[in-house]
């Protein structure tokens, strides 16, 4: 792991406030608006000077890699230049993957654990996007930036307090971003609940529940993919391994860092049963994975309160039978919205104690980047939200404009990895967030919706792959 910068909080303060605001190059908003996306330049500490093709180093291409590399070779302005796995082949399928695409075959590194050190400096890049197992998405960001690139990594970014800082404080020095790529942000629900929110259909908005419930025994006890680095954490940690798919949503519907910011939480974990279970059940006497010992509680419950007095109730639970779930409730004064199923109640507008279904609101608040056909029936990756993500973040570099999710969402919405694990080690005892905006949640308006020109979308994405 990289060591600290050595930039201190106080070196960013001097420089964000003195001379990034007014240095910084800012898009008009028609620029903007022209590329499909909205500028949130004016709130950033810097935005970064517009590229024309974003040249792109990829590190990691496992199972999420490999989504997001073929939906890369698919937008235009993008360009995978280089390709970094520890396994050979991976390389060279992703560099199959980008020639079939009609680009020159990217550079491949493939020398060890970590090669993407060679790759920064030795290739010319604008992007280095991370979707290795997480222990690594420090390593590579923190790399990246050092070397003058634009971090993008798969979530958490990070699961230590000193390494959420660290990306922040690198992040600030070298002015380059460092964005975690949080698609539940970018999924057909969340965005047209987030829409509800900001029309005002909810009221004023008192209180979320939300969490990552999804069944991964299979994919932990796997010899190949996650089954070879995730099952590890369940070892050694215990807390909220996985926050940022139900909270990230969640957050944007509670101007978290935008008027509002988590205050602390509590966290609690049950008894550790499920993969011990999983594994006598499914393996014979002589695998080793039979005897392996896990601390992760099942269920971990949290809940947290914002500075502003809002509450959040966030779960996770991996490790036993259950559907999917990311719970997506979102309670104002004047109605509810709930996931799983979809369905909404709306003072005045519902039947009195009773749900709607979500489809019903579609035609009035279907947020407009889901009106385009390309997004609606996208088909790799979790339908459309991961082209989306991607789309969103190649048309914001190109156009000069400040990506939707900064490194302060990032950083606020992994450091509950490390509060939550603090929490269960000391009976529940309440943990406060650390503010990684210093103060500037305050001034910093509700996250926009961007809303695109509507000929601007069937642009965004080649249809022809
Ligand atoms: N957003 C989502 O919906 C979603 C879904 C699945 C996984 N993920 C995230 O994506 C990341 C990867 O998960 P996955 O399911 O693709 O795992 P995976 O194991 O399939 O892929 C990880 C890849 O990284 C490679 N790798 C490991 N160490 C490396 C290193 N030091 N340098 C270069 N390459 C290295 C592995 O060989 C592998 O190809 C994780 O952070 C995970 O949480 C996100």
């Amino acid at each position: 792991m990289n060591e600290p910068d050595g930039a201190t909080r106080r070196d960013f303060l001097k420089l964000g406030v003195a001379g990034g605001l007014g240095a910084a190059f800012t898009p008009t908003i028609a620029q903007a608006a022209a590329a499909g996306v909205q500028s949130g330049s004016a709130h950033a500490p810097f935005v970064a000077a517009p590229i024309e093709r974003v040249r792109i180093g990829f590190v990691g291409i496992g199972g999420m890699g490999t989504v997001h590399v073929n939906n890369l070779v698919r937008i235009e302005g993008a360009e995978i230049r280089a390709v970094c796995d520890i396994v050979e082949e991976k390389v060279q399928r992703a560099q199959t993957i980008v020639e079939q695409a009609g680009f020159a075959r990217p550079t491949g590194y493939s020398r060890g654990r970590r090669d993407f050190e060679r790759m920064c400096h030795e290739d010319e890049l604008d992007l280095v996007y991370t979707a290795t197992p997480w222990e690594w998405h420090v390593p590579v960001a923190l790399a990246a930036m050092n070397s003058g690139k634009h971090a993008a990594t798969e979530i958490p970014v990070a699961y230590t307090l000193d390494d959420c800082w660290r990306l922040v404080e690198t992040s600030e020095r070298t002015r380059r971003y460092c964005i975690m790529m949080e698609n539940c942000c970018y999924d057909r629900r969340e965005m047209l609940i987030l829409n509800l929110v900001r029309r005002g259909l909810l009221g004023e908005v008192l209180h979320a529940e939300c969490g990552y419930l999804h069944d991964l025994r299979g994919i932990k006890f796997s010899t190949e993919g996650e089954g070879l680095w995730r099952r590890a954490h369940a070892m050694r940690r215990n807390g909220n391994l996985y926050p940022t798919h139900g909270l990230g949503p969640v957050a944007q519907c509670l101007d978290i860092n935008h008027g509002d910011r988590f205050d602390y939480l509590v966290s609690m974990s049950g008894n550790s049963r499920g993969l011990r279970l999983y594994a006598a059940e499914h393996f014979p006497d002589d695998d080793p994975r039979r005897r392996e010992q896990f601390v992760l509680g099942d269920v971990n419950v949290s809940l947290i309160r914002t500075a502003k007095g809002k509450t959040i109730y966030l779960a996770h639970n991996c490790d036993d039978p259950r559907p999917y779930s990311r719970i997506n409730i979102v309670q104002g004064t004047r109605g509810i919205v709930s996931g799983y199923p979809d369905r909404v109640h709306i003072e005045g507008r519902s039947p009195k104690d009773q749900w709607e279904p979500l489809d019903a609101y579609r035609d009035e608040f279907e947020h407009p980047l889901w009106r385009a056909e390309l997004i609606r029936t996208a088909t790799g990756g979790h339908g459309g939200m991961d082209v989306l993500e991607d789309t969103r973040l190649i048309a914001a570099l190109r156009a000069g404009a400040a990506p939707d999710l900064d490194v302060y969402d990032a950083a606020t919405w992994s450091v509950v990895c490390a509060l939550t694990e603090r929490s269960v080690a000391e009976r529940s005892r309440p943990i406060d967030f650390p503010d990684f905006t210093r103060g500037r949640w305050r001034t910093t308006p509700p996250f926009e919706i961007p809303t695109p020109q509507p000929e601007a979308l069937p642009m965004l994405v080649q249809d022809s792959l």
